[in-house]
């Protein structure tokens, strides 16, 4: 090791001893004091330079953000805020950062300015904290699978299906634009392409993850998905991360008692295993509200929200419930809701999933049954209820602040009946008959959801657009990097 991390330096006791820090510089005050990160931990590290002694070209070199290489003896400090600093001998500097050109100064820098140079702002403690945990959560995801014997699976990002059915996709092809080979019909020709037929970039893993699930039993995906779906909110990114377990011989209760554990172990794991990030994230948030009217702050602080999280149970409640809860809400009554409820059917905006989540129940919810109309045909259909509705056996989960986390549902596992809902809902039967054959042969019952990973990690971190806990955004009219 030709170096030591400074969060080992910043835990050890082994003051006396020679050391070396690599890391990038983020303050050097009074010609003396070095703050040195190297991104193992937030904590800097404090170099005391012995300015008399050291080459004024060098001193002039210390910017911040330059990379630097530091010998020395580990002391303890006398100054406050450290335990350690090291007593630097000899200072290399492996990259000058030119002070003039740096956009990162030592100073509280906005989010939306942190986006644009989001290839820099990894350097930044938010930045850090937020993708420290994110790791952290990706970690406990396969934890937490690998613990209970799912198989992971890698299902394909190119694909000719549309999972969802709902044509928010993007196309890959290696057609030329400028002269697209064309049928006599005047259709593109797809058999020209590099496929051989018209493909897209994967909205979900799910359908392949059925497959493997009737062989496996339990199996979960984790991977990019993509949606060209044109949502410029603080919640939908066109390329995110999901995570999609699906079970054999699960029904759906078993689906939410699973998605609930399951969040609730994600939580739990992180604030195990970054608690430094999760207050660093706390505290920023705290600071943050300061500039709000005190009814628009939350009433809970980061930790007591995850810890929240934790101990209660999730409400759980059937679409039907919930349309009579927010029929006779107060926005609804006094017409606050941009999209009034009136009737049994209407698809759910966020307004109402918040207004239920945030206003009514103060907990998260998970929302069953929903109208067949609006819902996918892999969904599977319940008896019609009381009043002759269709209903499917669906299932959200709906988060303060975030409103929907994870969208899942039993499966539609008998044959007839998924033919006829594909029928319904014009999904091209013939191309789908290998996710048919599953049907055909050894059909079970089995469920399944996806967690958005973005979604979560949000939640976790207390940040509020979902622009910043992803490292490279891809929203509308946005590729950069
Ligand atoms: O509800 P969705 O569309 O469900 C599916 O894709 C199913 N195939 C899942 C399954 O049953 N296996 O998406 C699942 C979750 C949502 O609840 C949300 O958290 C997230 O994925 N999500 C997005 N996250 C960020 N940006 C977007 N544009 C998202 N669209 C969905
Ligand atoms: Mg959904």
């Amino acid at each position: 090791m030709t170096h030591t991390k400074i969060k080992e330096l910043l835990s050890t006791t082994a003051v006396g001893t020679e050391v070396t820090v690599k890391g990038w510089v983020k303050t050097f005050r009074n010609n003396q004091f070095l703050a040195i990160n190297d991104g193992s931990c937030l904590s800097n590290i404090q170099a005391v330079v012995d300015f008399e002694n050291t080459d004024e070209s060098i001193l002039k070199r210390l910017t911040t953000g330059a990379a630097v290489e530091v010998h020395g003896t580990l002391v303890e400090s006398l100054g406050k805020g450290q335990r350690v600093e090291v007593k630097a001998k000899d200072i290399i500097i492996l990259g000058d950062s030119d002070p003039e050109k740096f956009p990162l100064q030592p100073k509280k820098h906005s989010l939306e300015f942190l986006r644009e140079i989001a290839h820099l702002r990894f350097r930044t403690n938010t930045f850090n904290a937020v993708f420290k945990v994110r790791n952290c959560l990706a970690f406990a995801v396969h934890k937490f699978f690998n613990e209970k014997g799912f198989v992971y699976l890698h299902t394909p990002i190119i694909t000719g299906s549309d999972a969802e059915g709902a044509g928010e996709m993007f196309k890959v092809t290696t057609l030329d634009f400028d002269n697209t080979p064309r049928t006599e019909d005047g259709q593109v020709d797809y058999s020209e392409d590099f496929f051989g037929k018209s493909t897209n970039l994967t909205v979900s893993g799910q359908l392949e993850g059925e497959l493997a699930a009737m062989a496996f039993g339990d199996i979960y995906t984790f991977g990019p998905t993509f949606r060209a779906e044109n949502s410029n909110t603080t919640r939908h990114l066109a390329e995110f991360w999901m995570i999609e377990p699906e079970m054999a011989f699960y029904e759906l209760k078993d689906n939410m008692d699973l998605a609930e554990e399951f969040l609730k172990y994600l939580i739990k794991y992180a604030l195990e295993h970054c608690p430094e990030e999760i207050e660093f994230l706390r505290t920023r948030l705290l600071d943050e509200e300061k500039s709000k009217p005190q009814k628009d702050r939350s009433e809970l602080d980061l930790t007591q929200k995850l810890q929240f999280v934790l101990e209660n149970d999730f409400e759980r409640l059937t679409y039907t419930e919930a349309i009579d809860i927010l029929k006779q809400s107060k926005p609804n009554q006094k017409k606050q809701f941009k999209y009034l409820i009136d009737s049994w059917g209407a698809d759910l905006q966020s307004e109402h999933e918040r207004y239920l989540v945030e206003k009514h129940f103060k907990k998260p919810v998970i929302l069953t049954n929903y109208p067949a109309d609006i819902k996918s045909f892999y969904m599977r259909l319940n008896e019609p209820d009381a009043e002759g509705r269709k209903t499917v056996a669906a299932m959200d989960i709906l988060f303060p602040g975030i409103g929907e986390i994870v969208g899942g549902s039993q499966r539609e596992e008998r044959y007839d009946k998924l033919i006829q809902r594909m029928e319904e809902m014009h999904v091209p039967i013939e191309e789908m008959s290998w996710y048919l054959d599953t049907r055909r042969f050894g059909s079970a019952p089995h469920a399944g959801f996806g967690l958005g990973f973005e979604r979560l990690v949000l939640f976790v971190t207390g940040m509020t657009n979902i622009r910043d806990v992803i490292p490279f955004p891809r929203t509308p009219k946005n590729a950069e990097f």
